[in-house]
């Protein structure tokens, strides 16, 4: 059965020119195990479904992964495009693999797979009128903490919200409860792996579940490391080239792939709603959601 889940938190960053990183040897992309098309989540050993997100970014997936996107077939899950990693997730038990441009994302995922849910529990509250910068903390713990001071940005903020300072939904912020929630997570995302890199030196080679999330081709400016800094077509020869299931997202009227109609969902915006569409390489449609065309 396909959940609905609670708003989860949401993100951006300047284009800078992507090196090339040979590929990385030891890295296991093996077919993974397969998984039945419509796979229903997996448990982990804690014994929970998936993962709260770690923390909220504009253009996160985490809430509609399980409704709008197919589960992965494979036991290996490339996030190329990695943000906050909303599907990955959903599935964090199996072999996960982050790449992202952005060296803060990637920096908070690095430091996330690696701390102790006793240092995240140690990161103190923030002031109403306090900074980030005064927390005596790992710069990656300040920008951990910095995504949690508004809600769903593309970079992480110094100083709370004037939606944290309201004190409206204190859950949502950076407080007891997240921290307890993180803490309670990191010890199931050990074996990820995370790449600061472009997807274009995504080090697996081998066949995998792509989910493929990159800045949208018309909406996707408000990240440090946006739209304009891609080759469209280029990502459509690499999404078409990849070995395994292939889930490329994107916004209606985009043009690089032949997108189909997925969903139209909730943004973080008040009133707005964002039209979804998918391609993908597989024949399946997507849980409760019929692909066409939309015309
Ligand atoms: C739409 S967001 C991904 C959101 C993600 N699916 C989630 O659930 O949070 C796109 C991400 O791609 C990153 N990005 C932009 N250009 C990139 C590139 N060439 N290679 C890898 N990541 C890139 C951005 O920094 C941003 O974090």
């Amino acid at each position: 059965m396909w959940r609905k889940a609670k708003d989860p938190l949401g993100a951006m960053t300047k284009r800078k020119k992507v090196e090339s990183t040979p590929l990385l040897p030891g890295l296991d992309a093996s077919p993974a195990r397969e998984a039945p098309t419509r796979l229903a989540p997996k448990r982990l050993t804690s014994g929970t479904h998936h993962l709260r997100p770690f923390f909220g970014y504009y253009g996160g997936k985490w809430r509609d992964a399980l409704k709008n996107y197919p589960p992965p077939h494979f036991g290996m899950i490339v996030e190329p495009f990695a943000g906050s990693a909303g599907y990955a997730l959903r599935y964090a038990d199996r072999k996960v693999v982050l790449c992202e441009i952005d060296p803060i994302l990637a920096g908070v995922w690095q430091y996330l797979i690696r701390v102790k849910p006793e240092e995240i529990l140690a990161i103190p509250d923030l002031a109403p009128d306090g900074s980030v910068e005064d927390l005596a903390v790992c710069q990656e713990a300040r920008w951990l903490v910095g995504f949690w001071l508004n809600r769903a940005t593309a970079s992480p903020r110094k100083r709370p919200s004037r939606w944290m300072r309201d004190g409206i939904r204190p859950g949502s912020f950076w407080g007891q409860r997240v921290r307890e929630t993180i803490a309670s997570q990191v010890g199931a995302i050990r074996h990820w792996k995370v790449y600061t890199c472009s997807y274009a030196d995504c080090p697996v080679a081998g066949p995998a579940t792509w989910f493929v999330d990159p800045p949208y081709q018309l909406a996707g400016k408000h990240y440090r490391f946006g739209s304009e800094g891609l080759d469209f077509a280029a990502l459509a020869e690499w999404c078409t080239l990849r070995a395994g299931q292939v889930l490329v997202c994107e916004n209606a009227g985009a043009t690089w792939l032949p997108f189909q109609h997925l969903a139209e969902v909730k943004t973080t915006r008040a009133g707005r709603r964002s039209l979804e569409v998918l391609w993908t390489n597989q024949a399946e449609t997507s849980p409760g959601t019929s692909l066409d065309t939309g015309t």
